[in-house]
């Protein structure tokens, strides 16, 4: 049996996602756990890429609308609401596995599939000071840094005294879920809210009419890489009774990759790195939410067509002067790329993908800028010459 409370913390922390190839295994288990729990998935687990990153593919053949995974409302794992951050939820979290020895066992096949603490997982919570300032961004460094803080404030359970006083204080802390003698290290807490923010899911829990809007982890469901809008072929869903469902948005034969869309803000790959810890390479990337004139707001550039200001001059040599300012070159990114894969470092090859990532979308929104500029100046020379 499993050891139950505080230890098996280890269990959470400590999964074997990231070890590829004993996955047929786990795998087996967490699908048998959840057929006899009523619910299925007709999927396996598999590497999807050169890299070995892990994802779901289709078992079988399915038709568009069919669906590929039921998982049970009781096997939802709901921790604080919408407003609580990555790191209090984990807090939620391992309070819950503490306090519920028998649920935290039964859910055992689960947290055993979690990527662990050696998986090279990367998020705000996890970057080093090096890393931060390896992404050639302050705003970036210094987000992270006031995440860190945070963390820090939610694992010891304290806050500025102006917090306090306006009741802004962290939502929940590990000193207060588990109590002063708790011997979860701050690394250990940083990689479960890490965790907990790239895998959690916005959902409806209670029953009519007393519903509200939760945070939960969905076991299996979790396992889905993300693709942007139209590349992906699933659709995640909570059904009217509570449990979830994976269906196709269209045909999937056997043996290929089941994607989802996981959230808007990924189209901004600094967001999807900080939050989820990959960055989606596109032939035409979106600009880097950092040097958007819109920032996160929309999910797509198309505002740089809509608005005299986003066209002018202005606006183009306020990006030519960040693209001048970056300390590498894209050319030199590259370079490093190749040797961070040489040498199997993933995080620091998400950092330079990002870093290429956003000098591409950098160069390809100055190109279209200037186009645009010299076409305006030519059609005002015409309407001079008339
Ligand atoms: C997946 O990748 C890992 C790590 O590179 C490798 O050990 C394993 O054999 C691969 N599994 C499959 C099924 O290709
Ligand atoms: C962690 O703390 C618990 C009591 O809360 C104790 O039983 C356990 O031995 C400790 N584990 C380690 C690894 O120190
Ligand atoms: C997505 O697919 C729909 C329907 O096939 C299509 O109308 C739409 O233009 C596509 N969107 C993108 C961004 O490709
Ligand atoms: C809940 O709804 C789903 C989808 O409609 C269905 O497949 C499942 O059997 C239902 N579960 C229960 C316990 O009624």
């Amino acid at each position: 049996m499993a050891r139950v409370g505080i230890l098996s913390l280890g269990l959470l922390l400590a999964g074997q996602l990231a070890a590829q190839s004993e996955c047929s295994n786990d795998e087996d288990n967490l699908l048998s756990w959840l057929r006899a729990n009523g619910g299925y998935a007709h999927i396996h687990v598999e590497n999807v890429t050169v890299d070995a990153l892990r994802g779901v593919v289709a078992a079988t053949d399915v038709k568009e609308g069919d669906s590929l995974a039921l998982l049970p409302d009781d096997l939802i794992i709901e921790m604080g609401t919408q407003r609580h951050s990555s790191a209090e939820n984990a807090a939620v979290l391992l309070g819950k596995q503490t306090k519920d020895a028998q649920w935290h066992n039964r859910m055992s096949r689960y947290w055993d599939g979690l990527p662990g603490m050696n998986s090279g997982l990367l998020c705000r919570h996890l970057f080093t000071e090096h890393e931060a300032a390896m992404l050639q961004s302050e705003s970036m460094k210094e987000e992270i840094e006031q995440d860190q803080e945070h963390l820090r404030q939610v694992f010891h359970g304290t806050a500025k005294w102006w917090e306090t006083l306006l009741g802004l204080g962290p939502r929940a802390s590990l000193v207060k879920e588990l109590g002063v003698q708790h011997n979860v290290t701050l690394q250990a807490f940083a990689h479960a809210a890490c965790l907990v923010g790239a895998y959690a899911f916005a959902c409806q829990r209670g029953t009519w009419p007393f519903h509200y809007s939760a945070i939960c982890l969905l076991p299996v469901m979790d396992m889905l890489n993300h693709r942007a809008g139209n590349a992906s072929n699933a659709i995640v869903d909570q059904n009217k009774n509570g449990s979830y469902s994976c269906h196709a948005k269209r045909a999937i034969q056997a043996g290929e990759e089941v994607t989802q869309t996981y959230s808007q803000v990924t189209s901004r790959m600094d967001h999807s790195l900080l939050q989820y810890g990959f960055v989606e390479e596109h032939g035409e990337p979106l600009l880097a939410a950092v040097d958007s004139a819109t920032g996160f707001e929309h999910e797509d550039d198309s505002l740089y067509g809509k608005h005299a200001h986003l066209t002018g001059p202005e606006e183009l040599k306020r990006l030519q002067g960040i693209l001048e300012s970056l300390e590498t070159t894209e050319e030199q990114d590259r370079a490093l790329l190749t040797d961070a894969r040489r040498r199997g470092d993933g995080r620091e090859e998400d950092i330079l993908r990002f870093r290429i990532q956003r000098k591409v979308a950098l160069k390809q929104m100055i190109e279209r800028l200037q186009r645009g500029l010299v076409m305006r100046q030519a059609s005002s020379s015409a309407r001079q010459e008339l």
